[in-house]
């Protein structure tokens, strides 16, 4: 029998199966927290043999770990009742992955959803997710998007002033059914990420600049038919500072201060998602339990000191939720061994299941899941199979020798994979499954080739 632990074994895909503590954050780990070795040598994931995966849903493949993406889920609920006395509740930002299942999953386990866009919305929508916990984002929503998020019901985060008089044209008759807003503030707070994940600078393209705000506290206190329920701000993603969420708390908690003076009651502060996730060994994120208990403190000390009530505290976490959950497993193919330079090890995937790397330059992790416990000998740069040069996915791996047919599986890519994944070069988009208990279920299927050309239209005279 092969350990299932890491301790003392640094020579091979061993090394990142999950820590062994009572209760791991699931965004420090690298793995899916039912990662296993089997009897055959092979990581196993939700109780299924990620090979065997392999052969009956083809590659590549997206695999969820239902326990773990519920396990964030319920870390994070359980930490703000722990830390925050008023109430709170927390959001999946399903830009990181929107689809059905994962949206259905959420809302079992009492969060609510954060759409920034019609498709979002529908999706959440038809996942079950009840109207009042779903909330609309976005800098540059279409008229047509306004009025399916009034109709729908679901709280919209105004981002700027067309927006907000675009819908006090929409709704002025339905003053008897005011709809409800929250304003989206850019507070001015820098944080240390990617400049393409950063947003609550003031150079950002998102939400009211803070020498607005009270030109529209003014004008919401005479538009009494938008129901002005509070206020969010979200900084930026992939953090691992404390002091920016820290520092938000007090700014936002002063704008609801002054929202105040204005007669509007907001009662509901949304502090954003932002918590960073371990992508690599040297990657050190607070746990959810501590990222929380800094939000929370730092808004319940704001409120004390300003003698105000305590908000509703909202929370919008997305890649913390399911980034670690998911891991992409693909079929390695051919092999370019350039002498003293480097050995290029292709796959069947590469960016458009994954833009990460060729977008942002991430960085990711991985093991070969048939040869879990071989020593590590390659270094390899892994390849995608796509035709751009910059279509790689991991330079400088260090893999067991490996051969074609071996399954190579990548970490930690639940977050922004699939909802970012495009058909470049025409390759079908890859199926999901979500994996518990050693039982497989699709929960995105593969796109085959009439997918792609499914809304190509061939005008006659070119037949
Ligand atoms: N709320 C708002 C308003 C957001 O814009 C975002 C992310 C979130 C919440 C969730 O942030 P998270 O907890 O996932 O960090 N495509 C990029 C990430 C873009 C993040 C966009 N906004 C990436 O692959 O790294």
């Amino acid at each position: 029998m092969l350990s299932t632990t890491n301790v003392g074994v640094q020579n091979s895909g061993t090394q990142y199966l999950p820590s062994g503590d009572e209760n791991p954050s699931p965004n420090q780990q690298l793995l899916p927290l039912t990662a296993r070795v089997n009897n055959r040598d092979s990581l196993e994931i939700g109780g299924c043999d990620v090979t065997t995966l392999v052969q009956q849903f083809g590659s590549p493949l997206y695999i969820v770990d239902e326990e773990t993406l519920r396990a964030a889920c319920r870390q994070y609920r359980d930490a703000f009742t722990r830390y925050y006395s008023g109430e709170s509740q927390v959001l999946y930002a399903s830009k990181a992955w929107s689809c059905l299942a994962v949206c259905a999953i959420a809302r079992q386990e009492g969060l609510g959803i954060d759409v920034v866009s019609g498709g979002e919305l529908y999706t959440a929508v038809n996942a079950g997710v009840s109207p009042d916990k779903i909330y609309f984002h976005g800098n540059n929503k279409s008229r047509q998007e306004l009025q399916m998020a009034v109709e729908t019901g679901c709280t919209i985060v105004v981002d700027n002033w067309l927006e907000l008089q675009t819908l006090a044209e929409m709704t002025q008759d339905n003053s008897n059914k005011p709809t409800r807003i929250m304003l989206r503030v850019t507070p001015g707070i820098e944080c240390h990420t990617h400049e393409y994940i950063r947003t609550g600078h003031l150079d950002s393209k998102f939400g009211f600049d803070p020498n607005q705000l009270e030109e529209v506290f003014a004008y919401l206190s005479k538009h009494t038919f938008l129901n002005c329920i509070g206020l969010h701000a979200h900084i930026g993603s992939q953090i691992f500072e404390r002091q920016p969420h820290q520092d938000l708390g007090g700014v936002m908690v002063d704008w609801l201060a002054k929202a105040a003076t204005y007669g509007l009651t907001c009662s509901e502060l949304n502090i954003g998602g932002g918590l960073g996730i371990r992508y690599t060994e040297s990657d050190d994120p607070p746990s959810i339990d501590e990222w929380v208990k800094v939000v929370s403190e730092s808004v319940a000390n704001a409120c004390q000191a300003r003698q105000i009530d305590l908000p509703k505290l909202l929370s919008e976490p997305g890649r913390s939720l399911v980034g670690t959950a998911c891991v992409t497993a693909y079929t390695i193919g051919s092999q370019k061994v350039i002498p003293e330079m480097r050995t290029y090890l292709a796959i069947d995937g590469g960016m458009s299941d994954n833009p990460r790397p060729i977008t942002y330059g991430s960085v990711y992790r991985t093991v070969v899941a048939n040869r879990m416990s071989a020593p590590l000998t390659e270094t390899v740069t892994i390849a995608g199979k796509h035709c751009e040069s910059g279509d790689i996915l991991i330079k400088n791996a260090t893999l067991p020798k490996t051969e074609p047919g071996d399954t190579l599986v990548v970490m930690a890519t639940g977050a922004y994979n699939y909802s970012m994944a495009s058909n470049y070069n025409r390759l079908p988009r890859p199926a999901a499954v979500l994996v518990s208990n050693g039982e497989p279920n699709l929960i995105l299927q593969r796109e085959t080739y009439q997918d792609l050309i499914r809304q190509d239209r061939l005008p006659e005279r070119l037949i």
